[in-house]
Order: C-alpha cells, then sequence, then structure tokens
C-alpha cells in the first residue's frame, strides 16, 4: 500500500493504482472529471485531458514537482505523492483551457440534444467554460448517420473520446467500429457505413460522454429530467437484465443500464432489454433509482434543501431557522 495527499487529504491505496482512481476513493470535489477514462474498458483514458492535475511532490525519494500537469487517469500514485486538483489555480486554469478547446468543435445545442441533463461536456462547460466563444474559424460538419435501427451518430457532437470503440472492440467478437483519419478529419464511423449488427451495440450509446451517439427509440420523446428512473430487472439469457426504466407517467420510455456516481455503467446491457422490453408487464420493478450524480435529473428533488436564513431587517441579525431541513 502507498499513502497519497490529494488536496490536502491522504489516502492510503494498492500500489499501480491511477491518481484518479485514489482521488474516487476520497470521493467529492477531489475527483478530477473524466470525459474518456472508463474503469471497464481496458485502454481507456489519456485522450481528452480534462482529468489534469498537478502533482507537487513526485514520491517520498524524489520530492520534486513534475515538470507539466499529468492525466490522472494514467499516472500511477507513488509513496509520498501530493497531488493538488481543485486547489491548484493552475489546474483550474488548464481545465478551462480544455473545455474550449473541446467546444471548438462541439455545438451548444443542449436545449435539443437528448444527452441535455447527463452529459459531462454540458456539466464542464457550466463548471469552467466561458460565456463566449473566441473561435472564428470554420467548425467542422457532418451529416447525421444512422447505425442500424436503433442508434443515431451525430458526429458534430463527438468528442473523439474512443470509449464507443473499446467497447465494441471489447464487449463483442468482431470489430465494426472504429474511428476513421486523423487530426480534425477523424471521424466515428462503421466500416464501410455498416451497421453496428450485434447484441451489446447499443452500450455505446450509455458509454457515450455527450450526445454523439444517441437512442432512436428516445429521440427528442422527453428529457431526462422529465421521467422518473426506476430500477428494474427482468430474466434474460443474453445479460444480467439489471437496468433503468425512465418513467414518463406509466409509460417506459427508454431503457439504460446502471449506471455508477461517475456515470459508468455497472453492467452492460442486451438491446433487447434497451430496445425492444418498453412494456411493463417485461419487468420487474425494484424501486426508485438514486441517482448519485449531481445532475440535472436530481434537480426540483427539495428534500435536502436548507431554509435560508432570514434576515432581521430591524436588528440587522441573521437568524437561523432551528429547523432547516425540510
Ligand atoms: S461517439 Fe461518443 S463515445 Fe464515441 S468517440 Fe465520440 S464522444 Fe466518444
Ligand atoms: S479522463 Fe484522463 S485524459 Fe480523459
Amino acid at each position: 500500500m502507498v499513502k497519497v495527499t490529494i488536496d490536502n487529504i491522504q489516502v492510503e491505496v494498492e500500489e499501480g493504482t491511477t491518481i484518479l482512481q485514489a482521488a474516487r476513493k476520497i470521493g467529492g470535489s477531489v475527483v478530477p472529471p473524466a470525459m474518456c477514462y472508463y474503469s471497464s474498458l481496458a485502454g481507456s483514458g489519456g485522450k481528452c485531458r480534462t482529468c489534469l492535475v498537478k502533482v507537487a511532490h513526485s514520491s517520498a525519494r524524489d520530492p520534486r514537482p513534475m515538470p507539466k500537469l499529468v492525466a490522472s487517469c494514467c499516472t500511477p500514485v507513488q509513496e509520498g505523492m501530493v497531488v493538488l486538483n481543485q486547489t491548484s489555480h493552475e489546474v483550474v486554469e488548464a481545465r478551462k483551457a480544455i473545455v474550449e478547446f473541446l467546444l471548438i468543435n462541439h455545438p451548444l445545442d443542449c436545449p435539443v440534444c437528448d444527452q441535455a441533463g447527463e452529459c459531462d461536456l454540458q456539466d464542464l462547460s457550466f463548471g469552467y467554460g466561458l460565456e463566449e466563444t473566441r473561435y472564428e474559424e470554420d467548425r467542422r460538419e457532418f451529416p447525421e448517420i444512422d447505425i442500424g435501427p436503433f442508434i443515431k451518430l451525430h458526429m458534430n457532437r463527438c468528442i473523439l473520446c474512443y470509449r464507443c470503440v473499446y467497447l465494441c472492440e471489447q464487449l463483442t467478437e468482431k470489430r465494426e467500429h472504429g474511428v476513421l483519419y486523423r487530426g480534425d478529419t477523424s471521424e466515428i464511423s462503421t466500416f464501410i457505413r455498416q451497421s453496428i449488427d450485434n447484441e451489446f451495440s447499443g452500450n455505446v450509446i450509455d458509454v457515450c460522454p455527450v450526445g454523439a451517439l444517441t437512442d432512436r427509440t428516445f429521440r427528442f420523446k422527453s428529457r431526462v429530467w422529465f421521467l422518473k428512473p426506476m430500477d428494474v430487472h427482468r430474466e434474460c439469457p443474453a445479460c444480467s437484465g439489471k437496468a433503468v426504466a425512465w418513467m414518463f407517467g406509466e409509460e417506459i420510455q427508454r431503457i439504460t443500464g446502471r449506471k455508477d456516481r461517475y456515470g459508468e455503467v455497472e453492467e452492460f446491457i442486451c438491446n433487447e432489454c434497451r430496445f425492444e422490453k418498453k412494456s411493463r408487464a417485461d419487468w420487474v420493478f425494484e424501486g426508485p433509482r438514486k441517482i448519485k450524480r449531481q445532475s440535472v435529473i436530481s434537480a426540483n428533488h427539495y428534500e435536502k434543501m436548507k431554509k435560508p436564513s432570514i434576515i432581521n431587517p430591524i436588528e440587522g441579525t441573521i437568524e437561523q431557522s432551528d429547523n432547516s431541513e425540510t
């Protein structure tokens, strides 16, 4: 085991753990954002640079700082390492620059995008984005493509994180999906525009951190914050059958995998569960899904709201409500 300090909090982790995983062990605002790393996909990480952190002490043996910011998702911790994330001005400035860079081509079409409300880039833009763009060149534009009957590819929104490519490579036997070309002409593609034809292909929708890959059976049906997520399961010969049903009243509008607090799917589900089982009778309902992420989906849930303090206009004093939790 090695001891590492991140944003002044010490944690003990196994040797070989990355800085990002060590920060996730602490939790909260210490955890850097991650747009391309996905713990269940081998080789993911190192592409988007949103997880950059500052290493102020490399290790107990070599206390010199690392000369540049490092990607926390692929840098292993060392004994005595001191890492700065939110507490470093340099990191915050770098993250703002990364968000600006990602938004060069990514359109801010959140009002019409199905991913709105559960989009990592939307959250990052809210936290670190500029109010207006400084970009004056033409943006790259691609036509929308239907990848098979269930998935829509909106390449303008893709940030080339490669998660979907790794997923198709690692979850299914034959590779049908990849990145073509280089630089700003890079493009996610199924080879020769064939549809992704395997029973787990729908998981690319869940792993995509933005709205580049969306569910054609749910497109433009609703906004996620109008839906009620419920944990459901069914007997399925292909997958675990554990999913989340997004309800609008009594109607199931979409099915997704169950995601953890970092937005990563706990168990990948098959296409039959995702796209073909939209009736209440298909599922056993377990209860409401707790959305742990700080997300617009959690908006309007007032249980933990603190009542504001009452300012006494005459005395100028502030009275705290003794029943502040409602
Ligand atoms: S389509 Fe989505 S998951 Fe695939 S590379 Fe682009 S942003 Fe990543
Ligand atoms: S999450 Fe580390 S580089 Fe993308």
